[in-house]
């Protein structure tokens, strides 16, 4: 069933575990995440970032794809399908198509603009009941080609968009960096359960590939209940499609190739799931 974001979120937050935010990229992998999650009874969030938008063609063709999807394979858990670091055109044409979630990420903008940007978002999606996450300070790395630093989020700064916006969670940036790290990532825990504590709304945790499982752990007990991975899907799945290619060196059917990364890209959707304590 096609959900906004807005009961699985609040849940997590009550129960301390995080739901998985996966990345998708093209039918396959929306396939395989929606299988593995229906046979593992959790709920999920699909990410659609601006550059797999429009890889997959736009904002009407991906909703057709995952309800579709949802129906044909009798799909029973709540699947919530959000917007990834939108800007404001995206987030309007994804919530027009269906979207019943976004991420509006004005982070780069001074706080009144982010504030601006994000309450235009809000009010536009809370009217189709579809449920809006921002972000504040500045989740670095790479996502999209696009490469940048890490500003960490202060409690004043989270308090401001949430009580000037009405978002429904919140993406504080407290070190975590897109892509994989380079050394140890330098989190601040301290920080995360203070603004858990002062905020009623659940805390989302980006760039959650290459966090050793100690730190998700403690993130989770920090109160994180939203957990974004893209890079190790990315990583696993390419992982066995280059091993099955090396090995077999005449296949050419498309299925074939891109089937051959469906187990390795299963197996790490289980472990997160599991790592995450995620329940329905
Ligand atoms: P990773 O690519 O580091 O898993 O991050 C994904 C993410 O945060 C998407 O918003």
């Amino acid at each position: 069933m096609l959900v906004n974001s807005k009961e699985m979120l609040e849940k997590a937050k009550k129960g301390h575990y995080a739901v998985p935010h996966f990345n998708i990229n093209d039918l396959e992998w929306t396939k395989y995440i929606l299988e593995k999650c229906n046979e593992l009874n959790v709920p999920v969030i699909l990410g659609v970032s601006d550059g797999a938008g429009k890889y997959m063609g736009g904002y009407n063709a991906i909703y057709g794809m995952v309800t579709g999807l949802i129906k044909d394979l009798n799909i029973t858990i709540p699947v919530c399908l959000h917007v990834d670091h939108g800007c404001t055109e995206t987030c309007k044409k994804a919530l027009e198509a269906g979207f019943t979630s976004v991420m509006i990420d004005a982070s780069k903008y001074e706080l009144d603009e982010n504030i601006r940007i994000t309450k235009e978002i809000v009010d536009l999606a809370h009217a189709k009941g579809a449920t809006v996450e921002a972000e504040v300070g500045h989740i670095g790395g790479t996502e999209d080609n696009i490469t940048s630093d890490v500003f960490y989020a202060t409690l004043e700064e989270c308090e401001r968009l949430y009580n000037e916006t009405g978002i429904d969670s919140i993406a504080p940036a407290l070190g975590s960096v897109h892509g994989f790290y380079k050394g140890e990532p330098n989190l601040n825990f301290e920080r995360m359960a203070l603004i858990n504590e002062k905020l009623p709304i659940p805390l989302v945790l980006h760039g959650g590939s290459g966090i050793p499982n100690e730190k998700i752990e403690k993130a989770i007990e920090c109160g994180i209940s939203k957990i974004n991975v893209n890079t190790e899907l990315q990583a696993s799945w390419s992982k066995a499609v280059r091993e099955f290619l090396n090995t077999d060196d005449k296949a050419y059917d498309p299925r074939k190739v891109i089937g051959s990364g469906e187990k390795a890209m299963k197996q790490t959707i289980e472990d997160k799931v599991k790592l995450f304590k995620t329940v329905l």
